[in-house]
């Protein structure tokens, strides 16, 4: 039998793929027919590059599900949010830059989306209603190429913590990647804030473990290391996303661990001591050798310790009975798992969760919520842990995160990265709140909880300024002002030295040599530093 189609068949096949083209040609032309004319050109500009699947507009019906696809907190989907023009889903290098040369061209601005999960909704919202943007969604750009004989990786941005962290396991017992606790954490977001989690005791960031990574600059190029040069891969790592184009993909060193590591959870009650156990935690646990990590989750009426271990639970046991005897931690408390386990043992509470479980990156959000985060350089005064309990029992909603630095944290520059929080700092603090309902009044409740619990907590936090970090981040610290065509410098710096203290004015100027017409931009990027200002080192 012949495979050659008949003449008449090769016909129809011409004719129907003309038909089809027609059809998805003239659906674009519906939809560009309701839009705004720059907005259109923009989205016709788009099409000319990107596959018309990929390219959600308000019209079409993919795009409620495109847009809440890797959202996080229901706070930024509810009705009257200002939604893009578009979302770009792009699925190779080329979408990436056809997005923002496009936006560049037409005025539109893009916001990049890897895991959708910052705190305060940027990367898929606008809090300003005039502002015409798209977004350009990573998540299909989520390969994960690990070198296990070089103990390197690639790893796409749009992947999550939990695919980079089950690539890795796959590939070696004792290779392993230090970020953060939970899986579906976008790389993209986390690594440009910093990332930390619990290896950072003995090797630091995310970002201090990036060698090499492609970004699309704010002209549409793809550059790498060498291309982009070291002032602006030293800012991508740790300054935040967003403000000097979108990085597509990280070259990381990965870290050697032992083929097995020890994991506990203590759970103390308020009645249990737990108040002296937590005045004590303070100075005890960013002292201890950089192969462990005890860090506290506060709720309601306990304090639970959460432990990480680069060893055997003997030694462990050992080790905390001479150093924290207070906790009563025994070997029975421990279990035994391999690294990639205890990604699942953070993240589920449960090691004998399957690992794939590390691969699901839900599809829409579940909660609202609200944080904010300090830094804690003296211990806290145990009379006012005796009265943070009032707040979180009040509010069943609430918690306190406690992660403890010291190790490789207090070793590394402040100026190293732009992530400055190193030696001094004892812990991070969050305060986090969370629910579920909707109604009159609940998210102001819940709001002024959170600040509540914030100002009370002042008087024993970072002072001059009151730090943060970038990665959780915080609007209430500040917004930025446009003056003239550009972000304020002046005004920019009023959060953004909290979030990085004298690397703030590097970073401006960075922005400055890199996008100096401030094209990534959002309520919390970096602006460009006035020429008048210069900066000596670049
Ligand atoms: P998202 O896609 O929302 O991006 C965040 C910001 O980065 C936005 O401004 C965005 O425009 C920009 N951006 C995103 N991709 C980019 C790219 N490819 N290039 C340039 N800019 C880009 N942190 C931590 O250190 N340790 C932890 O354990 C946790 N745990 C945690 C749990 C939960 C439930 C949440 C919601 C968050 C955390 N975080 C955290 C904070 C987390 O690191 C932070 O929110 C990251 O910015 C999230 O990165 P995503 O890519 O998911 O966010």
């Amino acid at each position: 039998m012949s495979t050659t189609p008949p003449a008449s068949r090769r016909l129809l096949v011409v004719i129907l793929c003309a038909l089809a083209l027609a059809l998805s040609c003239s659906r674009g032309i519906a939809a560009v027919s309701s839009v705004a004319g720059d907005d259109a050109a923009f989205l016709r500009c788009l099409w000319a590059a990107v596959p018309q699947r990929l390219v959600h507009t308000r019209g079409s019906p993919s795009y409620a599900a495109a847009l809440v696809s890797s959202v996080r907190n229901l706070r930024f989907v509810a009705p009257g949010t200002p939604t893009p023009l578009a979302i770009v889903a792009a699925a190779e290098a080329s979408h990436a830059q056809a997005a923002v040369r496009c936006g560049r061209r037409h005025g539109v601005r893009v916001r990049a989306r890897s895991g959708g999960h910052d705190y305060e909704g940027l990367s898929y919202m606008s809090l300003d209603r005039r502002e015409r943007f798209a977004v350009l969604d990573l998540a299909a750009l989520r390969e994960v190429r690990v070198d296990a004989e070089r103990a390197e990786a690639w790893v796409g941005s749009g992947a999550t913590l939990g695919e980079l962290y089950y690539a890795v396991g796959a590939a070696s017992r004792t290779l392993a990647f230090p970020a953060g606790i939970c899986p579906t954490v976008g790389v993209g977001g986390h690594i440009s804030g910093g990332g930390f989690g619990t290896l950072m005791r003995q090797y630091g960031l995310a970002a201090d473990n990036v060698l090499d990574a492609v970004l699309v600059d704010a002209d549409g190029q793809l550059l790498n290391r060498t291309t982009m040069g070291e002032d602006l891969f030293w800012a991508i790592r740790g300054g935040g996303g967003e403000s000097f184009g979108v990085v597509l993909s990280w070259k990381l060193r990965l870290i050697r661990v032992p083929e097995t590591v020890t994991v506990f959870t203590i759970r103390r009650a308020r009645n249990q001591s737990a108040t002296d156990l937590i005045t004590k935690w303070q100075e005890i646990s960013p002292s201890l050798p950089g192969d462990i990590i005890l860090r506290v989750v506060v709720q309601s009426h306990h304090a639970q310790f959460e432990s990480l271990f680069l060893g055997r639970c003997s030694r462990l046991a050992r080790l905390m009975r001479a150093r924290f005897p207070e906790l009563g931690m025994t070997q029975s408390d421990c279990e035994e798992i391999t690294w990639v386990q205890s990604t699942v043992y953070f993240a589920f509470y449960s090691s004998s969760e399957p690992l794939e479980l590390l691969l699901d990156r839900g599809t829409k959000p579940d909660r609202y919520f609200k944080a904010k985060s300090d830094y804690v350089q003296e211990p806290i005064p145990s009379h006012i842990w005796e009265s943070t309990w009032a707040w979180l029992e009040e509010h069943d909603a609430g918690l306190l995160i406690l992660d403890p630095y010291g190790g490789e944290m207090a070793r590394v520059s402040p100026a190293a990265t732009p992530f400055p929080h190193r030696k001094g700092n004892l812990y991070n603090l969050q305060y986090y709140s969370f629910w579920f309902e909707h109604g009159a009044g609940t998210l102001e409740k819940h709001l002024s909880w959170v600040k509540g619990l914030y100002n009370v907590m002042g008087p024993y936090v970072s002072k001059n300024p009151r730090t943060g970090y970038v990665n959780y981040r915080d609007i209430d610290l500040g917004r930025n002002e446009i003056e003239g065509n550009v972000t304020s410098y002046t005004k920019g710096r009023i959060w953004g030295e909290k979030y990085f203290k004298g690397n703030f004015e590097r970073l401006a100027a960075v922005k400055a040599m890199v996008d100096p017409d401030d094209f990534f931009r959002n309520e919390q990027s970096i602006p460009p530093l006035p020429a008048a200002k210069g900066w000596s080192s670049i």
